[in-house]
């Protein structure tokens, strides 16, 4: 997490840093900073809060300069106070980081017992005072960086601006990512390609274990204690354009609504254009396969939790379902030749590189369902299924969940014909029901005024729980995730046949249960639920669509009907009302929905 960039240009930098620094700010929001260099001086500022404040801070004391650093934080070490913000700066050396240095305490001591002081409660600061030493005992800023990289421990990345030194950035990279723009007489560096797309297209990626240095002429990369090494240009997918809000109030907003397209470019990306059929992609195309594992973390932990069902139903293979931050802290038991899916949007979340590093190391052979091509997860894997969501911005993941699940519902269609488990007959229907999808979503997107009324209820609740059997238990488990990390109202997601083992006892008059109920082979015994809760007092919010709401409605103020679709892509249409309650929970309680407390959006920490 922690949003990074530096820029070696030839108009004032801060303006161009902060603008970068809004495109990273979905990375984290606790505090941020920016450092440049003038007349051979290192100049700062920094503010607590979102960058909102630097902002502030800037207009009323602007920074000179047209080379700098800058940072958006998610506090690790040190609370989001001023002076743990970034850059860290010591002597000639200012220093913009994200992720762990896990030695820094050893390195801090040794430094302290040398009779350094610090100013901040972290661990970048230790790179500034190594760097600085170094520099000042004689070396030049290269040689310090290649003399300090084989010192450091952990997962992260770091940029470097040293005073003197108007014509220079260091960068490095450890698992964390890092990407460099190339202008002409200009370049640039940033957490990922989005943040520099208004810069500059041309963008060479950092590989695991990199470090940089970076002139206005171009970049030099080198390994470990500075062996040179060849990273090719590539132009980012990543235009401008793709990078504001348009007329929405927030990218949360904005991107439930692109949801249609991102169904349907994943599609068009999976699906044959002549035969309309899926390809199966490397490694899931073996016959024979014993067993799929998916690793995953948060919301595409969910939409794998449905994805098991299509490929245990679909096709026919044994499938099971990990948390990443799990897996990799387990001794796993894992069969030859059997293939792990990692899915993530980011690309970048650490819990699932990890996951995906054990599994290789496993003989496992790796699929990744990714949203960023250009990502540390879709470079280490054996093959990639992109999906087409294009960037998301709001932490909470709206139309990247969409794309994943359309991903996997067509993949275990593909899987399960190529196994013969499945007839065409069948696999005709249900590729017609997903190419139907992105009408029918456009359709559930408009029920905006019964959104809002229901909004207002879960806004107000201290709890409110979310219910649904089979392929609905993932959409109730993603709805109590949307709800409690944008609103912060409490919220559980429960396999509605679980209720009577404990959680009925929470239901009474006060706690609303969102019941996630299409006419699905479940349903009957989701009925009894939605009765079982109604006999207690309990407030049903029901999802259900025509005929479900005909059984089962009572009160139509907390129905809503959705479009009947097969039961089998339900899952993707059903994501559209848990996702828009809790935006309006979020609008009505006055919650920034973008980018909640504590939280960020590619969490690169363990
Ligand atoms: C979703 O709304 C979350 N903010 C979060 O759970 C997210 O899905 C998780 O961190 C995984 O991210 P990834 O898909 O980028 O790996």
């Amino acid at each position: 997490m922690c949003g990074i960039v530096g820029a070696l240009t030839g108009r004032p930098a801060a303006p161009l840093m902060l603008d970068a620094l809004r495109r990273l700010e979905y990375r984290g929001y606790d505090s941020a900073g920016l450092a440049t260099i003038q007349d051979g001086k290192l100049h700062r500022r920094r503010a607590a809060g979102k960058l909102s404040e630097l902002d502030a801070v800037v207009a009323a004391d602007p920074l000179p300069g047209t080379s700098g650093v800058g940072h958006t934080r998610w506090a690790t070490h040190g609370p989001p106070t001023v002076e743990n913000a970034h850059p860290h700066i010591a002597g000639r050396v200012a220093v913009v980081h994200n992720g762990i240095i896990e030695n820094y305490a050893e390195l801090k001591a040794g430094l302290k017992a040398d009779g350094v002081t610090f100013t901040s409660d972290t661990d970048t600061e230790v790179v500034a005072h190594l760097l600085d030493r170094a520099i000042r005992a004689g070396q030049t800023p290269q040689a310090a960086m290649a003399a300090l990289m084989p010192r450091l421990t952990g997962a992260f990345a770091f940029v470097v601006l040293v005073a003197g030194e108007d014509d220079l950035l260091l960068a490095a990279r450890r698992v964390s990512p890092l990407a460099i723009g190339l202008g002409d007489g200009e370049a640039f560096v940033g957490s990922d390609a989005v943040a520099l797309a208004p810069l500059t297209r041309r963008i060479v990626y950092l590989e695991d274990g990199d470090w940089a240095v970076l002139r206005r002429s171009g970049v030099e990369v080198f390994r470990d204690a500075g062996v040179p090494v060849e990273r090719r240009e590539q132009i980012s997918t990543v235009s401008a354009a793709m990078v504001g809000k348009g007329n929405y109030r927030h990218f949360m907003e904005k991107e439930i609504h692109e949801q249609p397209e991102a169904i349907a470019h994943t599609l068009n990306a999976v699906l044959d254009p002549g035969t309309g059929r899926a390809t199966v992609p490397y490694p899931l195309d073996a016959p024979d396969i014993p067993k799929i594992t998916i690793v995953a973390a948060g919301t595409s932990y969910y939409a794998g939790l449905a994805a098991r069902y299509w490929f245990e139903s679909l096709a026919g293979i044994a499938t099971e379902v990990e948390l990443a931050s799990e897996f990799r802290d387990r001794d796993v038991v894992l069969p030859e030749r059997g293939v792990t899916i990692a899915v993530t949007q980011s690309g970048e979340s650490l819990d699932t590189l990890m996951a995906v590093r054990q599994a290789k190391a496993l003989g496992q052979r790796i699929l990744a369902i990714v949203n960023v091509p250009e990502s540390t997860i879709a470079r280490e894997s054996d093959g990639v299924l992109l999906t087409r969501a294009g960037p998301e911005f709001g932490v909470a993941s709206t139309k990247a969940t969409a794309a994943q699940l359309t991903a996997f519902c067509a993949l275990a269609i593909a899987l399960g014909r190529a196994n013969g488990r499945l007839s065409e007959e069948r696999a005709i229907e249900l590729r017609d029901a997903l190419a139907g999808l992105p009408s029918r979503v456009g359709e559930a997107l408009h029920h905006e005024a019964r959104y809002v009324r229901i909004a207002h209820d879960l806004a107000r609740a201290r709890d409110v729980l979310y219910l649904g059997r089979g392929l609905s238990y993932p959409i109730a488990l993603e709805g109590a995730l949307k709800l409690k990390e944008i609103t912060y109202v409490h919220a559980e997601g429960y396999a509605a046949g679980e209720m009577k083992h404990g959680p009925i006892a929470l239901i009474d008059e006060n706690v609303p249960v969102v019941i996630v109920a299409p006419t699905d082979r479940w349903f009957e015994k989701t009925a009894s639920n939605v009765s079982e809760v109604r006999a207690r007092g309990g407030r049903v919010i029901l999802l259900t669509d025509a005929a479900g709401a005909e059984r089962l409605g009572e009160s139509d103020d907390h129905v809503v009907v959705l479009p009947t679709v097969d039961p089998v892509v339900a899952p993707i249409l059903y994501l559209v009302p848990v996702q828009l309650l809790a935006y309006y929970a979020a609008v009505e309680k006055g919650t920034d929905a973008d980018q909640p407390r504590n939280l960020a959006k590619s969490v690169t920490v363990e």
